[in-house]
């Protein structure tokens, strides 16, 4: 990786050193731009900006209002819907749970824990209680977990397959795997320059799918709408917003989405469900 962000920003209104200097005399000039003016209102198109207007102010911006998702500002606007996710199923977070990172989800929204594995492949983690890399083949203990709270650590994965494979054979037979993956975000290269997706629900879906045996059971989840979507990429937090811009789910246009998987519970000489289907 170079000293460069892997995308530069370019101002669209910066002039371009090329830029030919228009010579008209002034009033000829002005004249041009009241002209460009009246045909902006006077199309159809025009008319229909006119009877709908859309005020920038200050979110005309090419940067956010703070470096990495509002952090400086309150709280960011993903971690609101993150949050709430785990609060709704709280009782599967309970027995053995791996959470990734550090445990604060487990400590938070547990009950009844058995232990907490912190994974991290990064081994200066201080507080990672297992090292390894989940996108390498048999990297997790098989069938060692309840409950798995992956959030928002996907989307650094080279290899999904692999990772959703781990993931799931680390399940015991009913456990669950709660995760949640970016729609919508900003990077905050060069600090987590492995960052490469963003998830669509249906993308979720499919990895889902692809990996569950008969028997399981999964859920794909949609979080937030225009409003969060656009507050989260210019890094405001959640406490510029209202709360009733949080709660309406656009599926057009989500911030979040999250996945539910519970492995079916294998008994012996049982008989098994068929697979889910994907919703
Ligand atoms: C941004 S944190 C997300 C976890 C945190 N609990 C949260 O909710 O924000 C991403 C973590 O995934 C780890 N990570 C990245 N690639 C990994 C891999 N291949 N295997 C295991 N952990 C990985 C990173 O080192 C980092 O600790």
């Amino acid at each position: 990786m170079t000293g460069q962000p892997p995308n530069n920003v370019h101002d669209a209104g910066a002039i371009s050193p090329n830029a030919a200097v228009d010579r008209r005399p002034a009033v000829e000039l002005v004249l041009a731009r009241v002209g460009a003016q009246v045909r902006k209102v006077t199309t159809a198109k025009g008319r229909q900006r006119l009877r709908r207007p859309a005020w920038w102010g200050t979110l005309r911006r090419h940067h956010g209002f703070d470096p990495v998702y509002g952090q400086t500002r309150g709280t960011p606007v993903d971690r609101y819907y993150i949050e709430h996710m785990l609060e709704t199923h709280r009782e599967l977070i309970t027995g053995d749970v791996l959470e990734v990172n550090n445990r604060e989800y487990a400590d938070r929204f547990g009950h009844d824990l058995a232990s907490v594995t912190v994974l991290d492949i990064d081994a200066t983690n201080p507080r990672a209680t297992l090292v390894a890399d989940l996108c390498l083949e048999g990297s997790l203990p098989v069938e060692a977990f309840d409950c798995l709270v992956i959030t928002q650590t996907l989307h650094f994965l080279p290899d999904l397959d692999t990772a959703l494979r781990n993931l799931l054979a680390s399940l015991k037979p009913d456990g669950t795997l709660l995760l949640t993956a970016p729609v919508a975000s900003s990077t905050s290269w060069p600090e987590h320059p492995l960052d490469s997706w963003r998830f669509m629900p249906r993308g979720l879906e499919i990895l889902a799918h692809r990996h569950a045996r008969p028997g399981d059971q999964f859920e794909v989840l949609t979080f937030g709408n225009r409003v969060t979507v656009a507050a989260f990429v210019l890094s405001l937090a959640l406490e510029d917003l209202r709360h009733r811009d949080l709660a309406p789910v656009d599926p057009l246009c989500p911030l979040l989405t999250a996945l539910r998987f519970r492995r079916a519970s294998v008994v012996c000489g049982a008989q098994q469900l068929p697979a889910t289907e994907p919703i």
